[in-house]
């Protein structure tokens, strides 16, 4: 059975829907970079080891991610899982898990890599917005992507509304897309391509504002 390092900053709601979602792997541990992390919370009720290597405490970011990845391998995880993990991974810490370091952003990617998504999608007007995971590559945001989901955006739509939508997408795929890794059912391949053996499933298109 695999093993998960599930990396959080804050609420953690996409941990706690990886850890209820019963997936085929062990949950090795969580780790924060911040103490107060509400998700530490959530992963102890569990009875998952956590751990908090605080960023303030390291000079640069080289440092930091070698004392990450020191903590991240004493659980000799097989895919290491970003949920709302708050800071950028230099390169040596992404090439040193590639094909192992998941992410799942709010926004169809590659639109919209970054912060803020929801209010840059509401300012630009767009009727589908929603999420996605992928691979975490050196670039930013632009990973071979594994699974997205679409929801429409509504007329009266806030950031608020439009991310608690897009939150609930969020909390289906990525239980989904880390147990298809989990199970050897999906891999990056030599080409850093995104590699399957699930077959595609032909589906209803969705259209905002809907058609007459
Ligand atoms: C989610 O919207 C996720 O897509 C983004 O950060 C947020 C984390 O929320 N990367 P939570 O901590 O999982 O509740």
């Amino acid at each position: 059975m695999k093993r998960i390092v599930i990396l959080i900053s804050g609420r953690g709601s996409n941990m706690q829907a990886l850890l209820e979602a019963k997936l085929p792997c062990q949950i090795a541990a969580v780790i924060s970079n911040r103490a107060d992390a509400q998700g530490l919370e959530i992963a102890k009720a569990h009875g998952i080891a956590t751990a908090v290597i605080p960023h303030k405490d390291y000079a640069d970011r080289i440092s930091f991610d070698a004392a990450l990845a020191a903590e991240i391998d004493r659980h000799a995880p097989d895919v290491v899982v970003l949920a709302g993990f708050m800071r950028i991974l230099g390169d040596g810490f992404v090439e040193r898990y590639r094909g192992k370091l998941i992410n799942i952003h709010p926004s169809l990617l590659p639109a919209y890599p970054g912060i803020a998504t929801h209010e840059r999608a509401l300012q630009d007007g767009v009727k589908i917005h929603g999420c996605t995971v992928h691979f975490v590559t050196p670039t930013l945001d632009h990973g071979p992507i594994i699974i997205q989901a679409a929801v429409p955006v509504m007329r009266e739509d806030t950031p608020q509304t439009l991310a608690a939508r897009v939150l609930r997408e969020e909390h289906r795929v990525y239980p989904q897309a880390i147990r298809w890794l989990c199970l050897n059912q999906v891999w990056l391949d030599g080409t850093c391509r995104v590699a399957s053996n699930r077959l595609e499933q032909p589906g209803s298109s969705l259209v905002s504002p809907g058609l007459e």
